[in-house]
Formats: structure tokens, C-alpha cells, sequence
């Protein structure tokens, strides 16, 4: 990266600068971004309650990174690379309830723990098999049937979900299941960050989100940071907890509301295109409101609005950096510290 591209973010909120706008035009800080960032970031996998299958394929931060992975649901859970170990075919193509993993290409065999137990034609190679030839496993963390994976990471996920399970003692996490007709998929024209860092701040709420502003106490709204999350707290008017909103570093946001939660995933396709999906998980016998004025996609319409003109703004010459709010934006601001600690 060249030097006078360094993001470099102030610890002290009242003298910080914002991210510099070559931070979101820049190819070489998006590529960098990627492998810093995302390649060894948690990510969502799965809920366990929407398969009934012990092997399960799938791509890490399918669109980006790509990494063939299988989650083996067998008495532990275990997530293995999907890639076979002699030369490099791809093992399960399709959910299955095997009892091992098979390779279509030259007959490999790996138990479900991931180790060579069968191969054909190798006498006489020294040294084989060994540790390298079984298939690599990566972390996996089971919250209450909702699954992440991380193949080094960068810091410990399990506190956040402490948070959330201290805050909301009584929510039935573990029966939630995802309700695929209230889910959604957006692919848009921004860059991943633009879109996380509204998500990050309810001060454009009075201005962009009429509906949801009727519905909250806008005065209460409130922002706490917490090891690479931020968790913001919305009240009603009767100052009752309206949402739990938590985001977890670097694109993965989990609202808790009455109803069950709303999970959101933010990938970066390019540069200037992010993938957005929408999972909702009811909880029993409810369902997410929809199409009311402060409903999650009416508010979606406006955020994505409002991101898709800053979109336009962030590339014109004569915006460089702006300042923070203290009082609203400090979520902001962390994110930002973050993204130039990864970047250094
Ligand atoms: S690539 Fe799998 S056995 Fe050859
Ligand atoms: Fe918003």
C-alpha cells in the first residue's frame, strides 16, 4: 500500500478525523481490507435447526473469500476444509448423512474427525500418510444452534454473546428458526463499510427513519462498545427495550426484538458492490412484522437510500475526511479504529 494511503484513526473521539474517502476508493486498501479483515473474521454458518443432515458443504464468505468448507454434524461439531488432501478435488458437492467422506477423484477415504483412513496406489511413498494428508479443521462456536466458523481468530466471539445472553436472560435463543419467506438478499452498490458504518449510528434515525423515530425514544437511544462489537440499546416511548442491536467486527449484525431476531450479513463482492442477507428467526408462534412504517424492510429501503448517496459523495474530490459526533457516533468511530489497527 502506498504510505500516503495509511489509515491512521485517533484514539481520542474529539480530535479523530473519519475514515479518509481513499480508504473506500482505493483497490489496493479493499484488497488488503479483504485478507486483513475478512479472510480470518467469524462468520455465520448456519442455524442447526435448518438442516437434518450430518454433512453439510458450504463456501466461506461464498462471492469473496470462497474457501470450500464441510460442517460435520456428528457427535461433534466439526468444520473441515471440503478440499480433498492428494490433489485438491472438491469432496462433498451436496448435504448427505455419510458416514465418512469419500473423494470422486482417485478414491481417498476421510472419517468424519477429518483423518485418511483409505487411499489407493500410494505404496512405497515415503512418510505417508501423515498429519498433512488428513483434512484441515478450523474453529467452529456453537451459540445455541447458531453456528460460526473462524479460521484464525482474531479475538474471542464468546464475550459478545455473554453480553447478549446476559441482557436478555429470558429470550429463547435456542428455539429460534429461520422463517425463509420473511429472509431477503440484496446485492447493492456501496462499499461494505459505508453500509456497516450507518448500521452504526442511530443519529440518522430522526432524519432518514420517520416510521421508526414514531416508534422509539430517540432521547435513549444509547451506544456501548465492546471487545470488536458494539451493542446500541432503542427504547419505545414507554421505555420499554424496543431492540437489542449488536454488531460483531468486522459484517455481522444481530438485532433482538420482541418478535425473535433479525440477522443481517454484510459481504463485500467489489469494491463498490456488497452482498446483503436478511435472516429472520421468529421466535415460536410469532412472526416479523412487515410492511409497516417502521417495519425492518421499510427501514432497510431508507438505510440503503441514504448509504447509496454517500456512496456518490465518498467519490467526489472534494470530500476528503469529516468528524465525529461523540455523542452519537462513537460506534463509528471504533469501527474505524478497528479497520486502521487491521490495516497497519
Ligand atoms: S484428489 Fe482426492 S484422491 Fe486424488
Ligand atoms: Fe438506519
Amino acid at each position: 500500500m502506498e504510505n500516503n494511503f495509511k489509515i491512521s484513526i485517533d484514539k481520542d473521539v474529539s480530535i479523530a478525523r473519519t475514515m479518509p474517502s481513499y480508504f473506500y476508493n482505493s483497490k489496493d486498501i479493499f484488497n488488503k481490507s479483504i485478507n486483513s479483515i475478512f479472510r480470518n473474521s467469524w462468520q455465520f454458518v448456519i442455524n442447526k435447526l435448518s438442516i437434518n443432515h450430518k454433512l453439510f458443504p458450504f463456501l466461506f464468505i461464498e462471492g469473496l473469500i470462497d474457501d470450500p468448507y464441510v460442517l460435520v454434524l456428528s457427535d461433534k461439531l466439526k468444520i473441515l476444509s471440503n478440499v480433498c488432501t492428494h490433489r485438491a478435488a472438491l469432496l462433498c458437492s451436496e448435504k448427505s448423512n455419510g458416514s465418512t467422506i469419500k473423494c470422486n477423484y482417485h478414491g481417498r477415504v476421510f472419517n468424519l474427525n477429518g483423518k485418511l483412513i483409505k487411499h489407493y496406489g500410494f505404496e512405497g511413498v515415503k512418510n505417508f500418510p501423515s498429519d498433512e494428508d488428513n483434512l484441515i479443521e478450523i474453529n467452529n462456536f456453537d451459540w445455541n444452534n447458531f453456528i460460526f466458523c473462524s479460521k484464525n481468530p482474531m479475538f474471542n466471539i464468546q464475550n459478545i454473546f455473554d453480553d447478549i445472553c446476559k441482557r436478555l436472560p429470558d429470550y429463547k435463543f435456542e428455539d429460534l428458526v429461520c422463517d425463509e419467506k420473511s429472509s431477503n438478499k440484496y446485492i447493492i452498490n456501496v462499499h461494505w463499510a459505508l453500509y456497516c458504518e450507518n448500521y452504526l449510528e442511530g443519529f440518522h434515525v430522526p432524519f432518514v427513519h420517520k416510521g421508526l423515530n414514531d416508534d422509539i425514544d430517540y432521547s435513549q437511544y444509547d451506544t456501548e462498545i465492546l471487545d470488536h462489537g458494539v451493542l446500541q440499546i432503542a427504547k419505545d416511548k414507554s421505555n420499554k427495550i424496543y431492540a437489542h442491536y449488536y454488531w460483531i467486527f468486522p459484517n455481522l449484525m444481530l438485532n433482538f426484538y420482541d418478535w425473535g431476531l433479525s440477522m443481517n450479513i454484510i459481504s463485500p463482492i467489489g469494491i463498490n458492490k456488497t452482498k446483503i442477507e436478511f435472516f429472520s428467526f421468529p421466535k415460536k408462534g410469532m412472526t416479523q412484522p412487515k410492511d409497516i412504517p417502521s417495519g425492518i424492510n421499510i427501514v432497510e429501503e431508507e438505510d440503503q437510500k441514504i448509504v447509496k448517496s454517500v456512496q456518490k459523495g465518498i467519490q467526489s474530490s472534494n470530500y476528503k475526511s469529516g468528524r465525529y459526533s461523540i455523542k452519537h457516533e462513537k460506534g463509528v468511530h471504533y469501527f474505524h479504529l478497528l479497520i486502521s489497527e487491521y490495516l497497519k
